[in-house]
């Protein structure tokens, strides 16, 4: 289901849940304004003046280590201030609901949440419950969505390749229970990529998105052949059934990245992973550090994404 109720009747964004339904002329908004943050970010004083006042609240109920921390140093140049609330010491150990969290977070003056959770759409679901200045932009929920690292993951492909329409992208692995996958392959549609592969076992392949045109592959050697970008996805064993994968041995001996695939993919093919990375599982060391790879570039490139994204939506445009 899309959600079209984060962005408003008169095209303004107002939550960001979801890449599924988020229109081209938006996605290329944030990316255009995420060049801008990027040059600002590059400079002595990294601070500019657009959140001033405004208050962002990181809830995480998962752990995180980019996310979280890009968000926090995204909101401070753009010169909120930001309250991350541990949730293990929170009263959400007394009973407190979500809900009655945030409540009383927005009684302090929050403006921005952050919301990762293990269950899909719980960030959807305070989003339909919270007052038209609250903004609120999933971090991640369960199996369902990653919206802004599809968002930074597509914006990195676009300063590395520049055309969309001319590109092979193969996203390969635990493509089942990956929230960002789906983010990533919605973002990737909706910007005209015309050949989207997925490759992994079959126990690790998706049953929600028969009506996207992604190609499948269970064959790594087959399914790299001439990509441009090579995606790998972390095993999301929190989310795993027993017996998934025989054993990780053998599921880095198919499936895990290595040099010799590379003379298969596109010479000039980038490698990503949006971390955290299994080395030795998922991908090769010496890959994952190889001139390829764009891995690193993700993740600066998160910062200013996440500044567009919380630029957008407190704007005033009507
Ligand atoms: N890519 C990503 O979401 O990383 P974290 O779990 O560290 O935030």
């Amino acid at each position: 289901m899309k959600n079209n109720f984060q962005v408003s009747q008169n095209g303004k964004l107002k939550h960001l849940l979801s890449t599924d339904g988020l229109s081209r002329e938006i996605i290329i908004e944030i990316f255009d304004m995420a060049e801008s943050f990027l040059k600002i970010s590059s400079r002595d004083v990294k601070k500019v003046p657009l959140l001033r006042g405004k208050t962002v609240c990181n809830l995480f109920f998962e752990n995180s280590t980019r996310t979280r921390t890009t968000f926090e140093i995204a909101a401070k140049r753009l010169s909120a201030d930001v309250i991350n609330l541990d949730v293990p010491t929170s009263s959400q150990s007394k009973g407190e609901s979500i809900l009655d969290t945030v409540n009383n977070l927005i009684a302090m003056g929050a403006d921005i949440f952050v919301i990762r959770h293990g269950t899909p759409r719980i960030p959807e679901l305070i989003a339909q419950n919270v007052g038209n200045d609250v903004h609120i932009i999933n971090g991640g929920d369960g199996n369902h969505a990653h919206p802004t690292q599809g968002l930074l993951d597509t914006f990195t492909i676009r300063r590395f390749k520049k055309d969309f329409s001319e590109l092979k992208v193969a996203i390969v692995g635990d493509i089942k229970h990956s929230r960002v996958a789906r983010s990533e392959i919605c973002a990737l549609s909706t910007l005209g990529v015309p050949e989207i592969r997925i490759i992994g076992p079959e126990n690790l392949m998706p049953d929600d998105l028969d009506h996207l045109n992604l190609i499948h592959f269970n064959n790594l050697n087959r399914g790299l052949k001439n990509v441009d970008v090579i995606m790998m996805l972390r095993l999301q064993k929190e989310r795993m059934d027993d017996g998934d994968i025989p054993s990780e041995e053998e599921y880095f001996k198919q499936y895990g990245l290595k040099r010799e695939h590379l003379k298969i993919a596109h010479p000039d093919a980038i490698i990503m992973h949006p971390g955290p990375i299994n080395r030795g599982i998922e991908i090769e060391s010496e890959v994952a550090d190889s001139k390829q790879s764009v891995i690193l570039s993700q993740v600066t490139y998160g910062i200013a994404i996440r500044m567009a994204v919380m630029t957008m939506l407190v704007s005033k445009k009507v």
